[in-house]
Formats: structure tokens, C-alpha cells, sequence
């Protein structure tokens, strides 16, 4: 098996990622460069914006890639890209940046899914994990029940109606007048430690459906409501709330929590039933994206997951938010099984991606 080297580009939401990885699973450098300061999720779809910022900083969150790894272009075996889902304005400057290093020196190319790159990368954390796996993808972006039967086959057996579970975070914290500079899901995590979660009973959402499916929209006017019902006023920081306003804050967040996450376990253990009975020999549920480093929710799945006999895998948080390693891996998987494309035109127009 020979040793590969693998750059992999991350632009399909709104970090700019690259990473170099070596295909036993060792991480040579990882960037990331967070558009958060630009409010870009917050100030609702701007694709524009994001794409501009994409494009200042690729170039060099590519260069400081390589430069942390101490290897140049020639050292590379391929390039990976994402190449979707997402905002097609902000994947096509990775795919243009990956297809020019390609054709400059050239490296085969992958372009790789990123909720399969998602997956894929608790392979790299725990390299005795074999398929078929189940995992669990939950982000600002997406709820995502798969099973893996094997690389390239995968069943979904459920995703979200509406928003997904970081987006209630998100708003959740944005209402709660927390601190809106980082994403809004650890602010939320962290109130919620000095909260009651019992104090206001919210709805389990979807509880008569007996599907593996997801929605959050319902929970957050739920919120909203129960914010307004309290008079709270976002404008006000938190850390300036009166201690009585910071009590119902955090009652709010503590309660929110609870049953955003309910609404997960009772899924991932219909979901857990579902993919047995698919493949018995099913051991490990993968649980990965942003909300998967809240310790809240890997404790509570944790539990789900034990209960059913099977063993939780969780990569690190750094691993399970949006980056270029998790690219790299599953370029490196698709590599090995002789999917790639050739390396482009070495002099090919700028507009021809
Ligand atoms: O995977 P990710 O970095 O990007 C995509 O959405 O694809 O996930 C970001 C989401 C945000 O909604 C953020 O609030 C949430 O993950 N998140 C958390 C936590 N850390 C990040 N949600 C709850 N608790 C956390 N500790
Ligand atoms: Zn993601």
C-alpha cells in the first residue's frame, strides 16, 4: 500500500479549510479561516459576500497548509475538494483552487461529498472501524441518520424537515442576547449548565411520526415565544443581565437543550432499530458536525447508543466542525479504491469551472 499525501479544500459553507494528511492517518497541518466575524450566517444568505471572502483567504490558508507541513506542491500524491453540497458560489473557489495546484503540478484530483467526508473521518480517529457503520451528522446545516454499509454506499435513514439542530442553537443564543462572535451553539451549552432544564416544558417535536426524521422550525417559535413571554430583551448582553433576568436566560437554554436533544435520542434510537435489521453486523454509531462537541448531547447519545449495544465514536470537536483534514481523508479512501480524476490542463481558463 503506498504512502499517500493528500492536500484537501474546504470552502462549501463559511470556513475556509485546508489540510495536509498522510494516509496512515497522520495529520501533517490543518487551517481554518472562520468568515464568524463576518456575520455571514447571521446577516441570513449573503453567497456573495461569503464567496469574496472565500476567495481573499484561499490562497494563503492553502499556502500556510503546506508551509505547517513543511512540503511543497511536488510532495503531494493528490488534491481533494469539496465539491457539495453547499453554496456553489463559495465551492467553486475550492474546486478552481484545487484544479489550479492540480494542473500545475500534475495531481489527480477527488472530489469528495462533505456529509460523507463528515463520516468518513471517525475512520481516520479509530482506524478499527470497519463498515458497516452508522453515523449521525448534526450541524448548523444538517440532520443527517446514515448507515454506511460500505465507502461510496450509504442508506439515509432520516434527515430534517426544516432547520437543523445547530440553527436552534443559533437562534436560541442570538435571542438569549449571548455572545454572537463565535457560533451560537457553546454559548447555549454553557448557560444552560446554570439553568432548570424542567422549568418550561417544551414540545418533543415529531413524537407521532414513527420515522427517523427531524424539525427544529417548531421548537424555535417555541423559544421565541417563551423569550418574549419573559420580557427578555436580547439587545441586553448577558453577562449585563440583572441576576434574575440571567436565571430565566438560562432556564430558557437549559430547557431548549433538553428536548433539542430528546428530539435526537428518540431518532437515533428508532434509526439504531432501523439499520440492524438492515445489517446486524452494525457496531459503531459515528456521531459528527458542530453540535457533536456540545458534551451535553454526546453524554445523553451515549447512553442511547450503549443501551442498544453498540459503541459511540465521536472525533474530536476540531474534527467534527467543517474542515480540510475530514476532505483529505475521504479523498484518501476514494484514492486507494482508484477513484480520482486526472490532473486538469495545466493552463486552464479561469472560468472553465
Ligand atoms: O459542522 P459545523 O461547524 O458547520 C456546519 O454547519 O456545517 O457546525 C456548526 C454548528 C453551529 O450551528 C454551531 O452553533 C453548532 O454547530 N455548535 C454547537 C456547539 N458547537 C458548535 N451546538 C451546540 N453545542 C456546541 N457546543
Ligand atoms: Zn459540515
Amino acid at each position: 500500500d503506498e504512502e499517500l499525501v493528500v492536500l484537501g479544500i474546504e470552502t462549501s459553507c463559511d470556513d475556509t479549510a485546508a489540510a495536509v494528511v498522510r494516509s496512515n492517518g497522520e495529520i501533517l497541518s490543518q487551517v481554518v479561516s472562520s468568515q464568524a466575524d463576518l456575520l455571514v450566517r447571521y446577516g441570513g444568505v449573503a453567497p456573495k459576500m461569503a464567496e469574496e471572502a472565500h476567495s481573499l483567504v484561499i490562497d494563503q490558508v492553502v499556502q500556510e497548509a503546506l508551509d505547517k507541513a513543511k512540503l511543497t506542491e511536488e510532495d503531494l500524491s493528490a488534491v481533494a475538494v469539496t465539491i457539495g453540497p453547499g453554496l456553489s458560489l463559495c465551492l467553486r473557489v475550492g474546486v478552481r483552487k484545487a484544479r489550479k495546484l492540480a494542473g500545475a503540478y500534475a495531481l489527480p484530483i477527488i472530489g469528495v461529498h462533505h456529509m460523507e467526508a463528515h463520516a468518513l473521518v471517525a475512520r481516520l480517529v479509530q482506524s478499527d472501524l470497519q463498515f458497516p457503520f452508522m453515523a449521525f451528522l448534526i450541524s448548523g446545516g444538517h440532520n443527517l441518520l446514515v448507515l454506511a454499509s460500505d465507502l461510496g454506499h450509504y442508506i439515509q435513514l432520516g434527515t430534517t424537515i426544516d432547520d437543523a439542530i445547530g440553527e436552534a442553537y443559533d437562534k436560541t443564543a442570538k435571542w438569549l442576547g449571548l455572545d454572537m462572535r463565535k457560533s451560537g451553539g457553546p454559548a447555549v451549552e454553557e448557560l444552560a449548565r446554570e439553568g432548570d432544564e424542567k422549568s418550561i416544558i417544551f414540545k418533543v417535536p415529531m413524537k407521532q411520526h414513527k420515522d427517523c426524521n427531524f424539525s427544529y422550525a417548531g421548537l424555535k417559535t417555541q423559544v421565541r415565544m417563551a423569550i418574549e413571554s419573559k420580557n427578555i430583551d436580547a439587545a441586553i448582553h448577558v453577562a449585563a443581565a440583572s441576576e434574575q433576568d440571567r436565571k430565566a436566560r438560562a432556564d430558557i437554554a437549559a430547557s431548549f437543550q433538553r428536548v433539542a436533544v430528546l428530539h435526537l435520542e428518540e431518532k437515533c434510537e428508532r434509526a439504531i432499530e432501523w439499520a440492524m435489521k438492515i445489517e446486524p453486523s452494525v457496531k459503531h454509531l459515528v456521531v459528527s458536525g458542530g453540535v457533536a462537541s456540545n458534551q451535553y448531547v454526546r453524554s445523553r447519545l451515549n447512553k442511547i447508543v450503549e443501551k442498544k449495544g453498540l459503541q459511540l465514536v465521536c472525533p474530536p470537536p476540531s474534527l467534527c466542525s467543517d474542515n480540510g483534514t475530514m476532505i483529505a481523508w475521504a479523498g484518501i479512501e476514494h484514492f486507494r479504491m482508484g477513484r480520482y480524476d486526472p490532473p486538469p490542463p495545466a493552463c486552464e481558463p479561469e472560468d472553465a469551472v
